[in-house]
Formats: structure tokens, sequence, C-alpha cells
């Protein structure tokens, strides 16, 4: 075993610096692994229902509530890939125990590991000020246009030192793999400059390699207008597409683009000219569409094609409709609703209208400073009117799919990483059920179990 690690220590010269040497080796140590080298084999059986999931694409409308259970279930994980799965009895007789680690999950659910597919999960600095003043009656936007908001973030992440950032995003990560989250999309967009900008994606391409949970990287530069170009956001749209765009598609540090389009932020016209730039640069597009306003950036991503629309708590019918048509996925985010007070996204309209629904956290040290699947869970039950079924199509195949990897995660279907998360309880209905409660037993990645929750 210390062979292993001196081997993976070894790696770690190739692609980590030595300010974050020390970081990386400590949790090779805590993971017993590195993405990629120690998958183990591993086989669960007797699982009270297996939910699989199974699909290599995101579900609409009614298909949501298609999560095929499997009844006394087992699942065969080789060098980290799902091998087979079936009932207990079937898989028995055909894969010889002894050579698997093996789980026993009996009286447990067994589903696909979680996908958060929108968070905002690197920053600096926190700001438990604004959420008094909101308490206390001022809007999100009061606080943003008299220079609060997101800039402020901006202020102390340009401050924070890569090392801090990757130190807060380890215990961030760590904190989402307690509750089963096994892939998890993070966006930039603290930096507003082309330095703290390309430091935030640098952060989630480290954090991506020493971590367990699999980062897909979104550049955000789009998050808001910095003090800089106060007033000139014409000139920063500029500013994005001449001078920071080249520069990420040139490190290929991010994988999407993202844009705040909302009143006073980015407008349809700016965010059109944006995605048409980042298209060109290869990267797929995501939108914070209709949060406060109803901007109709619903109907943009509809015309764009883009991969999803996330927010959309006002997003109009006509915007819905036209997304469901182009099959944009709806990346709805509750707590952000909840935690704002404003009106919770439609989702049982959109759902009937036959769109894709996923549901992410929206994690961020704003509007929405909880990264909780269970109070997530119990908002898009209970106030969205979305079946357990549903919501466990939206944070698993459809999330994957938001972030483009339905083909490799989001399912427990034969092909597909390991990526797999034991509940304490005999059925995934519980997961609303046990309201805001964690139910996460056991997180797998990979066929390893990263984390126990005792
Ligand atoms: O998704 N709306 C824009 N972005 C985040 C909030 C970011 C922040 O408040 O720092 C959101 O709500
Ligand atoms: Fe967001």
């Amino acid at each position: 075993m210390l062979n292993r690690y001196l081997i993976i220590l070894d790696l770690s010269c190739f692609f980590i610096n030595d300010e974050c040497k020390n970081i990386f080796e400590k949790f090779v140590i805590k993971y017993k692994c590195y993405k990629g080298v120690f998958m183990s084999n591993l086989l669960i059986k007797n699982a009270n229902e297996l939910v699989t999931c199974s699909g290599k694409t995101a579900k609409y409308g009614k298909e949501m509530s298609d999560i095929h259970v499997i009844e006394d279930g087992a699942v065969v994980i080789e060098d980290g890939i799902i091998k087979d799965l079936g009932k207990t009895a079937d898989i028995l007789s055909k894969y010889d125990e002894k050579k698997y680690e093996v789980i026993d999950a009996k009286g447990k659910a067994v589903l696909p590991g979680f996908v958060d597919s929108h968070t905002h999960f690197v920053f600096g600095g926190y700001r438990a000020d604004e959420f008094s003043w909101r308490l206390r009656g001022d809007s999100y936007m009061d606080i943003m246009n008299r220079g609060g908001g997101i800039v402020s973030s901006v202020t102390a992440t340009r401050e924070a030192s890569e090392e801090e950032l990757i130190e807060r995003g380890l215990e961030r990560l760590d904190s989402m793999l307690a509750f089963g989250v096994t892939s998890v999309e993070g966006k930039s967009g603290y930096g507003l400059d082309k330095e703290t900008e390309l430091k935030q994606l640098r952060v989630m391409k480290k954090l991506n390699e020493i971590h367990p949970i699999d980062i897909s990287i979104t550049f955000m530069g789009a998050h808001a207008t910095p003090k800089e170009f106060a007033g000139r956001t014409d000139d920063y749209v500029d500013f994005i597409i001449d001078e920071v765009l080249p520069e990420v598609a040139k490190e290929n540090l991010a994988e999407f683009f993202d844009v705040f389009c909302e009143q006073n932020v980015f407008s349809v016209e700016q965010s059109r000219k944006m995605y048409l730039k980042a298209k060109e640069y290869g990267l797929k597009l995501k939108i914070h569409a209709d949060e406060i306003v109803q901007l109709g950036g619903a109907e943009l991503a509809a015309e764009l094609g883009l991969v999803s629309a996330d927010h959309l708590l006002h997003a109009s019918d006509q915007g819905i409709k036209a997304m469901a048509e182009k099959k944009v996925i709806s990346t709805l985010l509750p707590t952000t609703a909840f935690c704002l007070k404003e009106p919770f996204a439609r989702a049982r309209m959109m759902i009937d209208s036959g769109s894709a629904v996923a549901l992410g956290t929206d994690f961020n040290p704003g509007s929405n400073f909880t990264n909780s699947i269970p109070l997530m869970f119990a908002l898009a039950s209970i106030y969205m009117n979305m079946s357990p079924e549903e919501a466990v199509t939206a944070m698993t195949i459809n999330g994957a799919a938001a972030v483009d990897r339905a083909d490799k995660v989001g399912s427990i279907d034969i092909g597909k990483k390991g990526d797999i998360v034991i509940l304490k309880y005999p059925s995934f209905r519980f997961l609303p059920y046990h309201t805001g409660v964690n139910i996460v037993e056991k997180t797998i990645k990979e066929g390893k179990v990263v984390r126990e929750n005792k």
C-alpha cells in the first residue's frame, strides 16, 4: 500500500505546484485514492431498492417518473466502472463474491451518486451581513445596486490566495460528499478581472484533480460588472469577449460559459453577443435566466439552443414552452428561491409541458449559502410539487445531462462510473419524507467508499 502512495505522490509533481503539494498529499492519504488510480472492485448486494435511473440522455416530461427500481438488487463495479447489475440472486450466481469488496445493503436504498449541476463554490469571504439585511426587507437587487452583493465577494476573492481558495474548496467539496454528491458544476465569476477569473478556474481544475468529486468547470466572467467598468457594461462585455475568453479557451480552463442575464446586470442583447463568441471558442452554454424579473432569458436559451437555463423563477409561459421544444434543460434551484423569498419556479408546468428538469443547489456566498441536498429535496417536493421519482431523476440523470455527462454518470448502468449513494433507509421515498435530514449513509466514487456518515 505504501508503494502505491509513493507512486501517487510522485505523480503529483506533474500537475501540482509546490504551494499545493501539501494539500494534495493530505488528500491522497485521506481518501486513499487518486482519480483513476485507486479504483477498486466492489459488489453491493441485497439492496431493498436499486434505483438505477437508467438512461444515457436527459428524461423529458413523463419520462421523469420512470426511475427503474430493481427490488433486492445488486451491482458489480470493476476498476471503477459498473460491470453488471440485476437481482441479487442472479448477480451472485454469475460473480464470485470473494473477488470483491462486498457491501450488504439489506434494508437500504441504493441510488446513483447525485449531480449538483449549478454551484458557485469557489469564493473568498462571506456575506452574513447581507443575509440579515435581506431579513429586514432589503432586496437582493437593492444590495447589489448599492455596491454590495456579488461585487463584495469579488473583493474578497481577489484578495484570497490560490492556496486559500483550494483549502476552502476542499472543505466545501467534502461537505457535498457527505450529502451524496459525486459530480458538481462550479462557476467562476467572483474575479471579474482576467487574473482572478483565471485563478478561480485554475483552482477548480486542481480541485478536480485532488478531490474525489468530478467538477464541471464554468467560466462566468459575465456575473456582474466590476467597479472598474462601472456604468460601462458594454465595454466590460467587450473585455470578456476580447481579453478573457481567448485566454480561458487557450488554457482549456472551462467547459461551459454562463451569463447572469438579468435587468441591470446583462441584457438579452449583451448576453447573446457573448454566447455567440463563446460558442466559437467551443464552450457549451448555460444561462442564469429570469431569476429576479422576466427578461426573456428562457426565450434566449431556446433561441440559441443552450444546454440549460437555470433559476427560471419568473420565466414566461412562452419561454417555458420554447425551452421544452428545443430540449433545453430547466435547472431549478429551490433553495435560492427560498432564501430570497421569491416564488418557486413552476416545475409542474415545465414537466407537464415536456421539459427535462434538473435540480441544483446554487451554493454561493450571497443569494443562497447552502449546499443542503435534503433542504433542496424538501422544497422541490413540498413547494414545487415534484414527485419523489421526478426529484430523484432531476438530481441524477437530468443533473448529469445538464453538465453534458449523461453518458458517463447519473445512472446505474453498465459502462458508467461506479458513483453510488447508499441511504440509511429502505426506499428513495425517504428522501423528501425524512424532511430536511441527511439520510445518506455511504457515498461511493468510482467503486470506492469515499464518505461514511455514522
Ligand atoms: O445564482 N444570480 C447570480 N448568481 C448567483 C448569486 C451569486 C451571489 O449572490 O454571489 C445566483 O443566485
Ligand atoms: Fe447561480
